[in-house]
């Protein structure tokens, strides 16, 4: 269903990234290769059971038609069994040219597209999604995002929460107190090494209270 990916990528950030050229991002249909006069997609399972599954035909026609035009360094399967998608796993596939996503509804693909074309499988979290779609427009954000010059601020991206496996720490603008609550002074002081210092032991602070197993591993 590719109308659910245009809104996701023609606003913000993914917009500018793509009108300085920075990320390409094109969606292609499934539906025109369909078979049949009503373009199928999907078909009753072997064996039986509830749901249709997307055949293999199309999709590796789809698939094909995408390899002839350039080379893809990956072919994701956004699927709730693939590997939980996490900051490190953006971070690697930022560093790559040509990504091709497969989007699938819920019950999933023949098997077959996935031993023959899918190079990586990839979930975005413990829940189920009615289609890859979202998990897509995820996936391309948090990849989108750490492409250098896509971001404004060169270096925020490092600063992210879960760039150092530490969520961000505690952060405030104007005005200086709102209804009697104010800014922590040390914010206000001007002193950037005891800011620095303060930063760091909000973030571990937060960590530890709210994702202690980020600091498990270390
Ligand atoms: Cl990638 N797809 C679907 N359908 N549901 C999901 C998911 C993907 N990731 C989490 N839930």
């Amino acid at each position: 269903m590719p109308e659910l990916l245009e809104g996701p990528f023609s606003h913000s950030i993914m917009k500018r990234a793509q009108d300085k050229g920075l990320l390409d991002v094109q969606v292609h249909h499934l539906r025109k290769y369909g078979l049949g006069k009503h373009a199928q997609l999907d078909d009753y399972q072997y064996g039986g059971g509830a749901g249709m599954v997307m055949m293999v035909e199309p999709i590796a026609n789809c698939i094909r038609d995408l390899q002839k035009e350039r080379d893809y360094d990956e072919v994701i399967y956004l699927t709730p069994d693939g590997e939980t998608l996490n900051q490190s796993i953006s971070n690697e596939l930022s560093l790559k040219n040509n990504l091709m996503m497969l989007c699938g509804h819920y019950k999933g693909v023949d098997q077959r597209v996935r031993d023959l074309f899918i190079t990586r499988e990839i979930s975005i979290g413990d829940y189920v999604l009615s289609g890859g779609e979202l998990a897509a427009a995820v996936l391309v954000d948090s990849i989108g995002r750490l492409i250098p010059g896509v971001l404004g601020d060169e270096s925020s991206a490092l600063t992210d929460t879960f760039q150092d496996d530490m969520l961000a720490p505690p952060v405030y603008t104007r005005p200086a107190e709102y209804e009697g609550h104010e800014v922590p002074d040390i914010l206000l002081s001007g002193n950037f090494p005891k800011i620095d210092e303060w930063r760091y032991e909000q973030a571990l602070q937060r960590t530890r209270a709210r994702r202690p197993d980020l600091l498990e591993d270390e």
